[in-house]
């Protein structure tokens, strides 16, 4: 019975070294993130080997108190993925295997790792996503925050960078607002997506076995199976792309506003500044305070894209069906969900504690901004917009730009609107309210398919 654990399909021919070390490559240090989901993924399957009567209510307890302490070595950082084994999914078998005796050799009974895999990481980006929701949440909340300090502070606004019309911090901020709220929906959408259960697909060909697909789905948390067993496989790049796109998208809304909060800081603008601690210092020259916190912002997020583009080189042009490939595709994943795990908290301290120089920005509110506002009120008293254009351009350049109405428009042009706030408040609670909806199912169903009281968690 103690038998050395070895590769799953070992039958006992020798692999060439040089061939196993290329095709487990790194695969071990990205398992090591799917171990827990891995363990949803088999006790979820061993509930239902026992309802179709392949395991026994003694089997299925002793399965799941095992995967249970497999679970609870990963999380204290005590569950090895030797090479040798070459992955995640035959570590934990072969643990099983040692811990539970012969019951731990009848888990892999009607599953294959390719609809394993492909379950750990529907749960993992799950997971990831729920995170998301929270975590654009919360900078939501700092940037509401901080538009409800200073948001009535007027700066210009620009377009070419070249000063356009007038705006304020309100204004400015809430569009950073706006788009990550847009992310939180793009998110909600992405957990749609991901929401079917592709465990019971086997090699992606279906297996021969009464299987009770829905009960394996409903453990698991998903609304539905994912009916193809063949598109469980086509589905791997395709799911990841989704995921790594919507953390692309999230990227990009902090890269725009990093780069703002870069250019506003620089001794040229000047307009504000992060506080110490958050600023970087140079080996060489003293004076220095580098907003290095938004330069890497900016880099990761153009990074996030670069992972997109390798998934779909990847996964792109396979034919259908597993092929060995698809195992690159978790490290561009599983390094975008991090990625984004980082960034978000970052921006949101930034967002809350960079401080304002007023005086400069008040100098800053020159009074060719409102060279617009001019023109346009000309037209309301009869002139044709072009020759009040034309009269304002050429106030202008005369020096003898003066309207009457230029301390009534710095006085309230260029601030968020009221209400626009409220409507966002409003807009961001519900959100909220529906991930913390979401997030009670899921983690409900995920915390009750590990519970080892061998009975049907999901009942
Ligand atoms: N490491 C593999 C992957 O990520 C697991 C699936 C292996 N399946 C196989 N047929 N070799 O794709």
């Amino acid at each position: 019975m103690s038998q050395q654990p070895t590769r799953l399909w070992d039958k006992g021919t020798p692999v060439d070294e040089a061939v196993h070390r290329f095709t487990v490559g790194d695969d071990p240090q990205w398992d090591q993130h799917l171990v827990h989901w891995d363990c949803l993924g088999s006790a979820a399957h061993a509930h239902t080997l026992a309802a179709a009567g392949l395991l026994t209510a003694d089997e299925l307890a002793s399965l799941l108190a095992g995967l249970a302490e497999i679970d609870a070595r990963h999380r204290a950082g005590q569950f090895a993925i030797p090479p040798a084994l070459e992955d995640g999914h035959t570590a934990i078998e072969a643990y099983l295997a040692q811990r539970c005796g012969e019951v731990g050799t009848k888990i892999h009974a009607g599953r294959s790792r390719n609809d394993q895999v492909a379950t750990a990481l529907r749960l993992s980006m799950r997971h990831h996503a729920l995170r998301w929701l929270d975590l654009l949440g919360e900078f939501v909340a700092a940037a509401l925050a901080r538009i409800e300090r200073d948001g009535d502070v007027p700066m210009p606004g620009y377009t070419h960078m070249q000063p356009a019309m007038p705006s304020s911090v309100g204004l400015w901020l809430h569009a950073s607002v706006e788009a990550a709220l847009e992310q939180m929906h793009a998110t909600f959408d992405l957990l749609r997506r991901l929401d079917t259960c592709p465990l019971g697909t086997g090699a992606g060909l279906g297996v021969p076995l009464a299987l009770d697909r829905a009960l394996t789905a409903r453990l698991l948390g998903f609304s539905r199976v994912q009916r193809s067993p063949l598109d469980v496989q086509n589905a791997r790049g395709r799911m990841e792309t989704y995921f790594v796109r919507v953390a692309a998208d999230i990227g990009a809304v902090l890269a725009k506003l990093a780069n703002d909060l870069w250019l506003f800081s620089t001794a040229e603008f000047d307009f504000c500044r992060l506080p110490d601690a958050l600023t970087t210092g140079s080996s060489i020259m003293p004076q220095k305070r580098n907003a290095d916190v938004l330069e890497l912002l900016r880099a990761h997020a153009a990074r996030l894209p670069a992972r997109l583009v390798e998934l779909a080189l990847v996964a792109g042009k396979l034919p259908s069906g597993y092929q060995r490939d698809l195992q690159l595709t978790k490290e561009p994943t599983i390094r975008a969900a991090l990625e984004i795990e980082e960034m978000l908290p970052v921006a949101g301290r930034v967002v809350g504690e960079f401080t304002l120089n007023r005086a400069k920005l008040a100098a800053a509110m020159r009074p060719e901004l409102y060279a617009t506002h001019a023109a346009l009120a000309l037209t309301q008293s009869g002139v044709p917009f072009r020759e009040a254009y034309r009269r304002v351009a050429e106030e202008l350049r005369a020096g003898r730009f003066q309207p009457a109405e230029l301390a009534a428009w710095r006085e309230s042009d260029g601030r968020l609107p009221a209400g626009v706030l409220g409507e966002v408040r409003t807009e961001w609670s519900s959100l909220k309210s529906r991930a913390e909806e979401l997030r009670r199912r899921i983690k409900g169903a995920e915390a009750a398919v590990l519970a080892s009281n061998g009975g049907d968690p999901g009942a």
